[in-house]
């Protein structure tokens, strides 16, 4: 069956994971090697357009106005393969995507671009599905991404399967005001990237002690956010950054992250901890060094970011809410 031409837009978040996500059971489904929780990053939007028209000769994907081809629109061509077998369509589709968010800043842009693209695509491809059903689906194109369809505090169950892998929401943006203070300490595109990393996750000797020991870590993670609990939180975020990064070091080949400032903030910032300031840090595959604290200690945090050698940019993002359609 062809449609004629029809339109959606939608618009999702990226988030900055608490407990991470390395390695996959299933690389083909994205079935992740352990659960993970996240919050949604507030003011930092992709907004994704899908068109289905069947004059359309091909997919095309255009990225922040540019005409995009290579393995960013195979990615594109493949989610959109998915949507066009749930929904019994052959059409082709066009997408146009836009972050408000410097490309170059590390941020991951996979979990929001997924998101997005999954609330366009299956609304102009005439599906209805359950937030389960679409974050289900947004996992198929960037694991990260499940976690961005739902608001504020999200957990990603790794499940058994491709039929209960999903995230949910464990708390709405205003439980805990959280702010993530951004130090942008490189902008350089990065050598390796998520999924290379996860499919190699699993030669590192630590990998298997890491994932063992996750149900701990989310259990500590979660009773952290109900009880708005900093210090527990801060424990257990920068301890699961810093075994991920392990992992990482001594994987085969091992993936270096960390730029020189990266670990001078990693240093810097237990020891503001100390003298009581409420901050802590968290890297995702990347150098730049997430710092989460309440929103009262926002500004200090920045402040003091801004003086550390080596960070050439402090971005902030508040809690932020589910992925939605914009009318
Ligand atoms: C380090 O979701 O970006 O940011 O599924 O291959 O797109 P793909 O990987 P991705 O991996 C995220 C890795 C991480 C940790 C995290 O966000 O949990």
């Amino acid at each position: 069956m062809n449609l004629p031409e029809f339109s959606a837009t939608a618009e999702a978040h990226p988030n900055i994971a608490l407990i991470k996500y390395w390695g996959d059971r299933d690389s083909k489904l994205r079935l992740p090697a352990n659960g993970s929780i996240s919050m949604n990053l507030g003011g930092l939007v992709t907004r994704t357009t899908v068109t289905f028209n069947d004059q359309f000769k091909d997919d095309r994907l255009l990225l922040n106005g540019e005409e995009t081809s290579g393995p960013a629109l195979e990615r594109v061509t493949f989610f959109l393969d998915l949507v066009r077998g749930q929904a019994g369509i052959n059409t082709h589709g066009q997408v146009v995507s836009r972050n408000n968010f410097p490309t170059g800043a590390g941020i991951a842009s996979s979990a929001a671009a997924f998101a997005a693209l999954c609330l366009a695509a299956t609304r102009s491809a005439g599906l209805t599905l359950t937030e389960m059903e679409l974050s289900r689906l947004a996992r198929r194109g960037s694991g990260s991404a499940s976690r961005s369809i739902p608001g504020g505090f999200v957990e990603w169950q790794a499940g058994t399967g491709d039929l209960d892998s999903y995230a949910y929401s464990i708390a709405a943006p205003d439980h805990w005001r959280l702010v993530d203070c951004i130090a942008v300490v490189s902008t350089g595109h990065k050598r390796t990237g998520s999924t290379e990393g996860h499919a190699s996750a699993g030669s590192s000797p630590f990998q298997s002690t890491r994932v063992d020991q996750a149900p701990e870590r989310l259990n500590r993670c979660r009773q952290a956010i109900e009880q708005r609990d900093f210090s527990l939180l801060a424990d257990v975020v920068e301890a699961d950054s810093t075994l991920m990064h392990a992992v990482m070091m001594t994987s085969v080949p091992p993936l270096f992250y960390w730029e020189p400032a990266s670990l001078r903030l990693m240093k810097l910032i237990p020891e503001w901890r100390r003298q009581g300031l409420q901050a802590c840090f968290t890297l995702d595959a990347g150098p730049n060094v997430h710092v989460i604290c309440p929103a009262g200690q926002a500004d200090s945090v920045e402040e003091q970011l801004s003086q550390v050698e080596g960070v050439m940019q402090v971005l902030k993002a508040s809690v932020g809410p589910a992925a939605s359609w914009v009318a």
